[in-house]
């Protein structure tokens, strides 16, 4: 298995709710370097980018709304297969789809407020990476 990044989001209810820090334990204890950590208020234009595949969407305002609602953690995760991992460890978007013992289903409230994000594929970590880090941040 490759060597591989991801990009990660704590998201504002999870980092509002005092969560953050158990995802975190979380991400190291599955194994993930963190090779960058922010935590970010983000600005809507921000967040409508990051999210610009799913414009015209039904719920874009409201997932606008939600990610902008409060601060959030940015990570750069490392590990074999961390695409994959990271998407296991986190569980089905819909939390109440959510396997026990993951992050959404531990964390997430509903598929709207649903605790973190992570890369879908290759050429998405790439742009979400680039997105909020530098190369030279990510270390
Ligand atoms: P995320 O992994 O961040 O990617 C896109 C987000 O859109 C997703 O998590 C959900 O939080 C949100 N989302 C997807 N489908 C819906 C939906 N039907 N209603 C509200 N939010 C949604």
């Amino acid at each position: 298995m490759p060597i591989e990044r991801t990009f990660a989001i704590i998201k504002p209810d999870a980092v509002a709710a005092g969560n953050a820090g158990q995802i975190l334990a979380m991400i190291e204890t599955a194994g993930f370097k963190i090779l960058a950590m922010r935590k970010h208020q983000l600005s809507r234009a921000e967040a409508e980018g990051f999210y610009a595949v799913h414009k015209g969407k039904g719920f874009f305002a409201e997932l606008v709304d939600f990610m902008t609602e409060g601060p959030v953690v940015l990570l750069a995760l490392e590990r074999e297969n961390a695409i994959a991992k990271w998407r296991e460890v986190m569980g089905a978007t819909n939390p109440d789809k959510a396997e026990a013992g993951t992050v959404r289903k531990l964390y997430g409230t509903n598929i709207g407020r649903n605790a973190s994000h992570g890369s879908d594929a290759p050429e998405t970590a790439a742009f979400e990476l680039s997105w909020f880090f530098r190369g030279s941040e990510m270390i």
